[in-house]
């Protein structure tokens, strides 16, 4: 059984709609071709936190895909505003998570990109649901897979059927998180950035047309130096993974969470076996901090 849709205000095309009323075409772009981008954007205290990175980051986006940004940051600012402040009153969450999607528009179906088309904008809000107690004490579990998507995962594009496919094997075993292996090389989870605990050290996986430039990978390298931890980006073959002392997730959803099984093993070595271990503790303590910090 699916959810009910929520009773929230959404934004589309210039207007503020009851999320369960508003529409598109069917001709648009984004339904037809998947021929769009997002961003998630996660709200503290109705404030947006890290807005500037995740604008840098939808113009990437955009930029790539030749589609037009159709705001400037002021007026991504002010929408985003006006929704985080609708929600707020209307069931009080003043911790929410910000959907915004670009679709190239509405034409004729046609795989080249037509001219002059009007951007379609939908955005909506909902309430942050922070990773549990248990999950953040005792850790989540994760499966592993080949990376089977496409070769542009730099592009936050709404084709997602790759992970969405990656994202339900874990569903199907019970666990959170697919953690995804190219050419024997980790590339990045189904919704979230993967990193590895190595003697003390963070590591991910280098930026690269593969993975994801998670709004996280540069704020864990801000957060890892206030911690001093030290922090690396290169290539990580699979066995370090399963070999690493402790695994990490990120995500705007997720913020960061330990990983303490990998396909039903334990993550870790000695005592700290099958637990979070103390750099996902230190990194989570300042990712707190970092919340009250760096929202507008
Ligand atoms: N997912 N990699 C992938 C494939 C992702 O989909 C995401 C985020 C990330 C982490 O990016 P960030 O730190 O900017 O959230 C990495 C979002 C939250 C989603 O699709 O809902």
């Amino acid at each position: 059984m699916s959810t009910p849709l929520p009773d929230t205000l959404c934004y589309l095309n210039g207007e503020f709609t009851p999320l369960a009323e508003a529409r598109v075409s069917v001709l648009d772009r984004g339904f037809v071709f998947g021929d769009g981008i997002y961003e998630v954007v996660p709200v503290y205290g109705r404030r947006l936190f890290r807005f500037d990175e995740h604008m840098a980051r939808l113009e990437r986006s955009l930029s790539r895909i030749r589609i037009p940004n159709p705001h400037t940051r002021t007026e991504w600012l002010a929408l985003c505003r006006q929704l985080v402040e609708k929600l707020a009153a209307a069931k009080g969450a003043d911790d929410q998570l910000i959907y915004l999607q670009v679709t190239r528009g509405v034409a004729m179906r046609d795989h080249v990109m037509p001219e002059g088309l009007v951007p379609t904008v939908f955005m909506m809000s909902n309430p942050l649901k922070p990773a549990t107690a248990e999950q953040r004490h005792h850790g989540v579990a994760c499966v592993t897979a080949r990376d089977f998507r496409w070769e542009r995962g730099d592009i936050k594009s709404v084709s997602l059927l790759g992970n969405v496919l990656a994202r339900q094997i874990s569903a199907d075993h019970g666990a959170l998180e697919t953690i995804m292996f190219r050419d024997g090389l980790l590339t990045e989870g189904s919704g979230s950035n993967v990193w590895v605990v190595h003697e003390g050290a963070l590591l991910g996986p280098p930026k690269s047309e593969h993975v994801l430039e998670g709004i996280r990978v540069e704020l864990l390298r801000e957060l890892c130096e206030e911690c001093g931890v030290a922090y690396n980006l290169r290539p990580i073959p699979e066995a370090d993974l399963r070999a690493a002392d402790e695994v990490l997730l990120t995500s705007a959803s997720k913020e960061v969470l330990p990983v303490t099984r990998i396909d039903g093993e334990p993550v870790g070595h000695g005592a700290l076996r099958g637990k979070p271990g103390p750099v996902y503790a230190r990194l989570y303590e300042a990712y707190q901090q970092a919340k009250r910090t760096m929202s507008i």
